[in-house]
């Protein structure tokens, strides 16, 4: 083996040959060991790029998926001004040895012949190093097509019927044995090729039903069809892509380009996946002409705007400050908890993940959760954010050339935190608080399971509970219990309901929330022990709560705040409210015999919920 680890000055490659050998893979590009070869031993010219190789290596830049790369076209289409965009899976062959071919088409000016050259080229861009529209680096043609297939062809035409041709095949160029590869003039043709002019003309295999497909044209003839100008890319033989079937590769297409375009949509632009529409999904929730606002059945449409800001970040040197707009959506939580588990996931996509949207001039380029901002939990399923900037910024939201992703600079996430970090804080407690309203809401018209329990049991209890009552109160007991009813109404719980229900039981269970109150709390009044807990304090969110969910696994979640069914008589749940109920009473009973020792219990309880926040949080 060579050794690599000291450096020798080069010598004489004739008379060390082997050293100058290349250790190159077999199928690696043949061309590009002629080239390597001369230039060592022949001392030839140095190209800054090997071509041979580079675009080999280019396929492998890394978009995350095929829509992904898909999107780079869709972009330039954009950015050229088209109207219509269309986007082509086609599969044919046998299962297991099939193949794809993809296609990209717009009804945009198209290129002139000179101007299709050099953007064939990498780096070759009409709008190099633009901060304005989308493209800037003269790269995403290339290399997103070749991303999924070895060899692409680009066709634009400024005139009916007088297509221009490039084909970038990197098979052919890694043969190619030319120190310095140029590129050929484009190719003129009067057709397109059977093979390409067929997309347009023929409906697709997926989707199966025909009446799903929308075609280009009611014409048979693809030149005509294809209009007075436009673009087309056309990658055959897909050797890369995310999804084995069309039918997958179509459905993640539509759902994320619907997303990444959808201000575009909104605005008019017309985007098909083999042959069906592209409707805009927002997954803020705030557009009015976006898919969430058409379902049936939904009283609000869309999300509340509960935060906008213009945050100024600024980028050193000489250089002037930018404002970016972040806006704070909340979701109509307490409406939408009670649709079905189906339209709030498949039809609204409240689960989606998309916590936060970050768009570049117009085009989303993220969306997901960005730890740094908001924590991720059950709850940020119901508040949105959406960020807005410029070209301009690509550095301090860490854009790549592929466009996929940002990686904030921890300037801006301090900055977009301390403007809009007090607003999210209390959407999230806003949100908090509904859920947990709805996990605790217990079935109307009945006394729970401990609440039963508790109150069965209290005949073989040694002392009773009722020797407090005065003679008034025992005689306004009817009315006492009414206005109790009132506190402890339970959702859905008609008045008389509730009155029938706590004149019932002798245990009765109520909430509050209030991050300044110990985590239970005791009363015992006609005759009745009430015990109130407290969803602010950390024993409801870390015990308490966790415990109600382990009594009712399928609803458990945590996600949709689905009210919880009755646990089971004998379930944790119910263990814990009896602990606390009979602390409750033992309390009441040496409470009543000696006020002093009422007072030293409610000091201790006021304690031990502070000790007890303390371990909990620290
Ligand atoms: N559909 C199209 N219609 C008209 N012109 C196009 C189209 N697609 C590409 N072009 C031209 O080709 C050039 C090269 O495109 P490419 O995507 O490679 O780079 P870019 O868009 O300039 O930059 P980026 O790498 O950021 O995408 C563009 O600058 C544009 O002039
Ligand atoms: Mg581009």
């Amino acid at each position: 083996m060579t050794d690599t680890s000291t450096f020798t000055p080069p010598s004489d490659p004739a008379v060390e040959p082997e050293r100058f050998a290349p250790r190159w893979a077999p199928d690696a590009p043949r061309g590009g060991r002629a080239v390597l070869t001369r230039v060592l031993k022949d001392s030839a010219a140095v190209p800054l790029f090997l071509g041979q190789t580079f675009v080999q290596s280019l396929r492998d830049v890394g978009y995350d998926s095929t829509t992904s790369a898909l999107c780079e076209h869709v972009d330039n289409s954009i950015g050229a001004g088209a109207s219509e965009v269309r986007i082509y899976f086609r599969q044919a062959g046998r299962r297991g040895a099939q193949q794809t071919d993809v296609l990209v088409y717009d009804d945009g000016p198209g290129m002139a012949p000179a101007v299709l050259q050099v953007a064939t080229s990498f780096g070759g861009s009409m709008s190099y190093g633009s901060r304005e529209g989308i493209g800037r680096f003269g790269m995403g043609m290339k290399t997103a097509a070749l991303s999924l297939t070895p060899a692409v062809e680009i066709y634009s035409w400024q005139e009916r019927r007088a297509f221009y041709r490039m084909i970038l095949d990197t098979n052919a160029i890694g043969r190619d044995k030319a120190n310095l590869i140029t590129l050929p003039d484009p190719e003129f043709m009067a057709e397109l090729p059977a093979e390409v002019g067929e997309f347009f003309v023929q409906p697709m295999g997926f989707p199966k039903n025909r009446s799903e497909q929308d075609l280009l044209g009611d014409t048979d003839d693809a030149g005509e069809a294809v209009g007075p100008s436009g673009t087309i890319i056309y990658m055959p033989d897909c050797d890369r892509l995310s999804y084995a079937t069309a039918k997958t590769l179509v459905e993640h297409c539509v759902k994320e380009m619907a997303r990444v375009y959808r201000r575009h949509i909104a605005g008019g632009l017309k985007l098909w996946v083999n042959n069906r529409p592209v409707e805009a999904i927002d997954p803020t929730f705030s557009m009015p002409n976006a898919r969430h606002a058409a379902i049936d059945g939904l009283k609000t449409r869309t999300s509340r705007l509960v935060a906008a800001k213009k945050i100024a970040i600024e980028r050193g040197g000489a250089h002037k400050p930018v404002e970016i707009t972040v806006k704070l959506f909340a979701l109509p939580i307490e409406e939408w908890s009670d649709l079905p588990r189906k339209v709030q996931k498949n039809d609204l996509g409240v689960f989606s993940g998309h916590n936060i949207s970050v768009l570049r001039n117009d085009r989303e380029v993220f969306a997901g959760f960005l730890s740094e901002i908001v924590r991720r939990h059950g709850d940020a399923n119901w508040f949105r954010i959406e960020v807005d900037f410029t070209g301009e910024l690509d550095e301090a939201f860490g854009v790549a050339a592929n466009k996929q992703g940002v990686r904030l600079k921890s300037y801006v996430v301090d900055a977009i935190v301390k403007e809009i970090g007090d607003d999210v804080s209390s959407v999230r407690e806003e949100i908090k608080r509904v859920q947990t309203k709805r996990s605790i809401a217990k079935r109307p018209d009945v006394p729970s399971a401990s609440e039963t329990r508790a109150t069965e049991a209290d005949a073989f209890q040694p002392d009773a509970l009722d020797a407090e009552l005065t003679e008034t109160q025992r005689q306004q007991m009817d009315e006492n219990l009414r206005g109790l009813a009132v506190v402890l109404k339970r959702e859905g719980e008609a008045d008389e309901a509730a009155f029938e229900r706590v004149k019932q039981s002798k245990y009765l269970i109520g909430y509050r929330h209030d991050e300044y109150w110990p985590f239970y709390h005791v009363e015992n009044k006609f005759g009745r022990i009430i015990l109130t807990i407290n969803t602010a304090h950390p024993f409801y969110a870390e015990l308490y709560e966790p415990l109600m969910r382990v009594a009712t696994p399928e609803t458990g979640d945590g996600e949709t705040g689905e009210p919880v069914a009755s646990p089971a008589p004998n379930g944790p749940s119910v263990v814990l409210e009896l602990m606390l109920f009979s602390l409750a009473r033992a309390q009441s009973v040496l409470g009543r015999e000696s006020p002093d020792a009422a007072k030293l219990f409610d000091t201790l309880r006021r304690k031990w919920s502070e000790a007890f926040r303390i371990q909990l949080t620290h």
